[in-house]
Parts: C-alpha cells; structure tokens; sequence
C-alpha cells in the first residue's frame, strides 16, 4: 500500500517530540532595540544576528519609507524582467566598492544565493568539498547542483586537501562559511586560499556572519584575513544579520556576477526584493562602513562576555565573534537552561540537532552593539545560577 505523506510528516513530527528536538514558532509581538515582547513577556534577547544594531535605527526606517512613497512595496516583478530598480543598482555597487570586488548581484534571501550560485557554478561530474558545519543551504546548493559532495573535518584543511587531490581532474569548488553560524570561529580563510591556488579549485567564502562584524570597516573575513577577489573569487553575504535588513548577495569578477544573470535559477525566476528594501540597506551600509564605534562596542561587549564566562567556568567555545555559544551536549539540557534564562527574562535559544551535531547542543547568545555592559553582566549573573548540566 502506498505511503501517505501527511502520516509519514506527523509520524516525524511526533519522533521529535519524544527525543527533545520539537521546534516551536514563537510570536515576537514587540521589538525595541534588543528588548522584544512575547506573549505577556519583555525579554533581553540575546539571540539576534542584529549585530551592529542597524534593524531599527532611524536612517534605514527613513530610507524605508521615503523609497515606499516614490517606488511603492513590490517590484514587480523578477530583475530581468522590470524589478530591477534604481535602489537595487545603487545598492550592488556599494557592495561590490565595500567588499573591494567588481560587481555584486542581489538575491532575496542568503539561502537563494548559495543554491542558485553553487547550481549555476556546479556540474555532475564536478567536486564540490566543503566544511563539515557549513550552514546548510551551502550544502542543499551542491546537492542541488548534482556535484559530488565531499565534505572535510571543521576548519582541518589538511582533510580539505585530501577531498581535492582524491579528484584531481575534476572542476572543484571549495565553499565554506567564513564565521561558522553556530559556533562562531572563523575559517583558515589563508590556509584555505593557498591549498585552492595549488590545488586549480575555486574557493567560495559564505560571510553572512563576518560582514559588518570583521574588517577595519566591516568588510568582512576575507578582506580581515588579507585576501583579495583573486583569492577568493566567489564571495556571499547576508543583508539581514549586521546590516539589519533582509536580502543577500554574491559579489566578485565581472564575468562571475553576467554569469549568475545568465545561469542561477533562483536569481532568473523570483521577484526582485522591494526597492525599499535595497534603499534601507544602502543606508545600513553606510552606517556599517563608517561608524566603528559600533564594531567597537561589540568586540568590546565580547571581550567582557567571554572574560565573565570563564571566570564562571561556562563551557565557551574558541569565538572570537558575534556568536559565543555555550556548549551543552544534550538537547534537553539545552532546552532547560534556555527555559530557566527566559524566566529570569533573557531569550537565548537552545539550538540542537539537526542543526548542530548529535551531542553538541548548545545556547547560541549572540552579542550586539545595541546591547549595554550591564545587560552583558545581567546575562552573566543569570547563567552563574542556571541549570547548565555537565557540559561536554
Ligand atoms: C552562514 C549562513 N549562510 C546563509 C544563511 C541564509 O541567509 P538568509 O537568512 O538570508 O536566507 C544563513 C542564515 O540565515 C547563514 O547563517
């Protein structure tokens, strides 16, 4: 008899209730600054990729509604059709100035730009070797693409080398995210860029959390760790973390971004992002560019979170970041600490498996320039008491 679909979804669902792993929408009903409302509940969030604080602030509202009174909401349609606006050029060149790259091209969203540029780069018989904790829309662009898929050991660049050699005649792409989403390290972007010139592969960086973050103007891990367009050829960012909004982009060689237009399937067929949207995040890069003092604050904040937790012995990991997971190991006790911080009115989300590893569930806190010394030393205080297990 023939499988029915809806069963087989809730028969999922259900075994995920029973192993600790159900995930929960939850309604924000009010957000200021990193203060959100839920329910009843006013929270200090420490879970948001706000990093810089850009997601309210009055420049990018303005920008916003200016751009919504003379363009409207919707473009209309798909960029090569007729959405593609004056905002949306004014905002792919400031990308591609920001990030030291010829060109850059908008998508909708981050995980439309990884399938659609790992689809478009990607062939059958290719290679296609990647970080094992790469965020997985990185991984879903290779399978979609119908390249072989080789993953290597976190940050070992060593493995890296020996998923390349193993095909030496093979086109390959490297791709790896270059702050890692749910442990905040950053890649061996050097190590990774020598072993890709030697070894004739192309090497994709993924900087969703480093833009805005990273860079003596936030330009992000490549430009921090020295490297240029020739090193890292393909490079892909996120607009809805530091830079507040929503969006991404692919930036690079000229001849890299006319063939996304040419061949990325998830630029070529979706509607453009309302010009509003590109007005406000021209605006956020600007702010993002020129006010150090925000990445300064924050690498402050980080210095005085990690000096505080281990003082309390919490298990941090090695972060030098916006994200400073905890470490917890297992997915209940993940979820009970997470629940103990919320009551004493902090929202930190457990992130467990599939997300992360089996055993390696953890709070994900991030910082952000909008938070304040004393929220850090507040949420400090908060985790000395909570019920954090054995850590792994
Ligand atoms: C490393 C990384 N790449 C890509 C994405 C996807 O970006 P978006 O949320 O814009 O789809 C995310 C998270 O959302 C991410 O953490």
């Amino acid at each position: 008899m023939r499988t029915d679909l809806l069963t087989r979804l809730a028969a999922h669902a259900q075994q995920r209730e029973q192993d600790g792993l159900r995930r929960r929408l939850q309604t924000v009903t009010n957000a200021n600054g990193m203060w959100v409302e839920r329910g009843r509940r006013r929270l200090l969030s420490f879970c948001s990729n706000d990093y810089l604080g850009l997601a309210q602030h009055p420049d990018l509202v303005d920008a916003l509604k200016r751009a919504a009174d003379s363009d409207g909401v919707g473009s209309g349609s798909a960029h090569l059709i007729c959405g593609h606006r004056s905002a949306h050029a004014a905002l792919e060149e400031a990308l591609a100035e920001w990030t030291g790259r010829e060109r850059a091209l908008l998508f909708s969203t981050g995980y439309m730009a990884n399938l659609g540029t790992l689809q478009a780069l990607l062939q059958r018989d290719d290679v296609c070797v990647q970080d094992k904790l790469n965020h997985a829309c990185l991984i879903d662009g290779a399978q979609l693409a119908g390249a072989e898929l080789k993953r290597y050991p976190h940050a070992d660049v060593a493995g890296a080398a020996r998923q390349l050699t193993a095909r030496p005649d093979a086109a390959a792409l490297l791709a790896t995210d270059g702050v890692f989403s749910m442990d905040g390290d950053i890649a061996p972007l050097r190590e990774l860029a020598a072993l890709c010139l030697r070894e004739a592969a192309t090497l994709m960086v993924d900087d969703a959390h480093g833009l805005g973050v990273l860079g003596p103007q936030g330009e992000g891990s490549v430009i921090d760790a020295g490297l240029s367009q020739g090193d890292v050829p393909v490079l892909m960012a996120t607009l809805g973390k530091a830079l507040g909004c929503s969006g991404a982009f692919v930036a690079g060689s000229a001849a890299l971004i006319d063939g996304l237009v040419q061949s990325a399937r998830t630029y070529i067929y979706t509607t453009a992002m309302p010009p509003a949207l590109a007005a406000a995040t021209l605006a956020a890069v600007r702010l993002a560019r020129t006010e150090n003092w925000r990445r300064e604050k924050l690498h402050a904040l980080i210095s005085r979170f990690r000096a505080g937790a281990a003082q309390l012995g919490l298990p941090l990991m090695p972060s030098p970041t916006a994200i400073q997971p905890l470490l917890l190991g297992d997915a209940r006790a993940a979820l009970a600490a997470a629940e103990a911080l919320e009551g004493e009115g902090f929202l930190v989300t457990a992130i467990r498996p599939p997300t992360v590893p089996q055993g390696k569930a953890r709070l994900r806190i991030t910082l952000s320039a909008a938070h304040e010394e004393g929220d850090v030393d507040r949420l400090l205080d908060a985790l000395s008491r909570a019920p954090l297990g054995p850590h792994v």
